[in-house]
């Protein structure tokens, strides 16, 4: 089934600039979704339509559809806190409160009214167990969240997404400023989190890309050139500009 469905967008900034053209892109559910391309190509822009971050950008949509689940996310009366509640976003670099660990994970909860203790706990122990970070910080919940190192904060950040219980995943090059034993953590818990969620991963790298993509879509200066299922893009391109950039002969 496709969680989101993406008809003829195209986006401008207000210098004119055309960071999408004319975009189609079904992103199914309980699958990675990849984004890819050399910088520049519109792929956070795109990421950022899917829950309106670009509402607080300079962006602008010119045409088009998001539907997320049959609705018109783009539709200027779409409650858009509760559309951020179900489609949450990671950040390249972890964005960590200046509270503590578990109060990280208990904010979106507590400013949504849950002051039950029992729930919050429970909150607390699924988001870290599906971050795949319980096991290290469980015995340190009362510590500041910034005394974690960068691959634990962006587990953290990862847990606080996950704490709000989204249907939908955002992930801007999570793991570009981690060392490839964090990576691989964030990407076996991707591997586990896709079952229930719907993921879309910008990745740092082609090879992230190629570990982690059971869709991919191949971006380059605003068009998307290339979109595949599982690894085909990786291993038979169709298309001799993708195909130069898988082999790195760009980018
Ligand atoms: N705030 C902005 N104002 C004007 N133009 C912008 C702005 N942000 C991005 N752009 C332009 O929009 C286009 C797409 O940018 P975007 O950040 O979406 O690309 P990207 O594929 O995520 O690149 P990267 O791999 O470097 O993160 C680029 O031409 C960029 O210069
Ligand atoms: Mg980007």
């Amino acid at each position: 089934m496709n969680k989101l469905i993406i008809q003829n967008l195209s986006l401008q900034y207000s210098d004119g600039t055309e960071s999408l053209r004319d975009i189609s892109l079904n992103i199914p559910s309980n699958a990675i979704t990849v984004l890819f391309g050399p910088a520049g190509g519109g792929k956070s822009s795109l990421l950022r339509c899917l829950n309106r971050l670009n509402d607080l950008t300079e962006v602008r949509v010119v045409s088009g559809k998001v539907l997320l689940e049959g609705e018109n996310i783009l539709d200027p009366n779409t409650d858009v806190i509760a559309l951020r509640r179900k489609v949450g976003m990671v950040f390249a670099r972890p964005v960590v409160l200046p509270l503590t660990i578990r109060g990280n994970l208990t904010y979106g909860l507590e400013l949504a009214g849950e002051q039950r203790k029992s729930r919050l706990d429970e909150a607390v122990e699924r988001s870290l167990k599906l971050a795949a970070l319980w096991d290290e910080v469980k015995e340190r919940l009362g510590e500041p969240g910034i005394a974690l190192s960068g691959g634990q904060q962006q587990r953290l950040c990862l847990a606080r997404v996950l704490a709000n219980q989204p249907e939908v995943i955002l992930l801007d090059e999570p793991t570009s400023g981690l060392d490839p034993l964090s990576t691989a953590k964030v990407e076996e818990a991707l591997q586990v989190l896709k079952q229930d969620y719907t993921i879309v991963l910008v990745p740092h790298s082609v090879q992230q890309a190629a570990r982690t993509a059971d869709y991919a879509a191949f971006f380059l200066q605003g068009e998307l050139v290339e979109w595949a299922e599982g690894k085909e893009i990786f291993t038979n391109p169709q298309n001799k500009r993708t195909e130069d950039y898988v082999e790195g002969r760009f980018g």
